[in-house]
């Protein structure tokens, strides 16, 4: 099956999808990006994911290239035309095509967008999860406005491949603090071991994840005591459990920080209960509809 891929208006073919050399976003990175799950075919958190693309938009002072019920549309579509039944979908907007200058372009040039769909191996995820993956730390680097989702990622791919090579599967950024901000794609929290669940307070510092407000509204299904505030390696290694949350991980077990294990190396129960209730409390989408082939 071919791939394809919506580009400025477009359906193409993967192999033929391209943009501009003068695309802000391959200058500049000055564009956002949103990555939104598709489960049985039907997307998760759309309106939360538009909420948070909008904002990162209205933030950078960028327009919205289409209506949302459009984008919407268009991303049903990619998903649908790439038969992508559990997956994500990448949505990806740029100020534009203009001349390489620093400021903003005048007259504003239309946004670009693109979008594409790939499939992910549901029961790999879950695999995962039954193991639970390694972190390593590093320190934070990146610009102090990490709340916007830029395509400006570059701390993050140099920390994720830093995870990599020392066989993790994530970073976790330390501010200057000794406290953990988020990971390179993912937030991060932990159980602390009198049992409250603890992640960082949504400020400038990190992604306010989508996946991470939907599990504050399932802890406080479940009854469990949330703080919002930053914490420590230290007690993340001394904390009962740990876990990183995302679009593309929901909720993954967090079993070694810097090769050493946390509490006993193994999953622990409450990620494992908040995994199983996640999609109860997430908003999923109508199926898949058709704007004509
Ligand atoms: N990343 N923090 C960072 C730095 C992220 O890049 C992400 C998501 C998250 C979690 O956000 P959400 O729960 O809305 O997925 C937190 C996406 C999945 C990515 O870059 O692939």
């Amino acid at each position: 099956m071919s791939r394809i891929a919506y580009v400025n208006g477009r359906y193409v073919p993967h192999r033929d999808a391209s943009v501009h050399i003068e695309d802000r976003g391959y200058q500049f990175a000055d564009g956002v990006y949103e990555v939104c799950e598709v489960r049985g075919g039907r997307l998760v958190d759309e309106r939360l994911h538009l909420d948070r693309l909008e904002r990162s938009l209205r933030e950078l002072a960028i327009a919205m290239p289409m209506s949302r019920k459009a984008l919407g549309t268009v991303l049903r579509e990619v998903v649908r035309r790439n038969r992508v039944t559990d997956g994500i979908v990448y949505a990806q907007v740029t100020r534009g095509v203009a001349r390489r200058d620093h400021f903003f372009p005048v007259p504003a040039v239309k946004p670009a967008l693109v979008v594409t769909a790939k499939s992910l191996d549901r029961a790999r995820g879950a695999q995962l999860a039954e193991e639970g993956i390694a972190v390593v730390t590093v320190p934070e680097i990146r610009w102090a406005r990490a709340d916007i989702k830029s395509i400006g990622l570059l701390p993050n791919v140099l920390a994720k491949q830093k995870a990599r090579e020392a066989g993790a599967r994530e970073a976790w950024f330390v501010d200057q603090d000794g406290f953990v901000t988020e990971g390179g794609s993912t937030n991060a929290w932990i159980v602390t071991a009198d049992g409250a669940l603890v992640t960082r307070q949504a400020d400038s510092r990190i992604l306010r994840g989508v996946t991470r407000t939907v599990v504050l509204a399932a802890a406080a299904a479940e009854g469990l005591r949330v703080e919002e505030r930053p914490f420590t390696v230290e007690e993340a290694l001394s904390a009962r459990e740990a876990f990183v949350t995302a679009a593309t991980q929901i909720v993954m077990p967090v079993v070694r920080i810097d090769g050493a294990p946390v509490a006993n190396g193994a999953p622990g129960s409450v990620a494992a209960r908040l995994r199983q209730i996640f999609h109860d409390h997430a908003e999923i989408g109508s199926g898949r509809e058709s704007v004509g082939a």
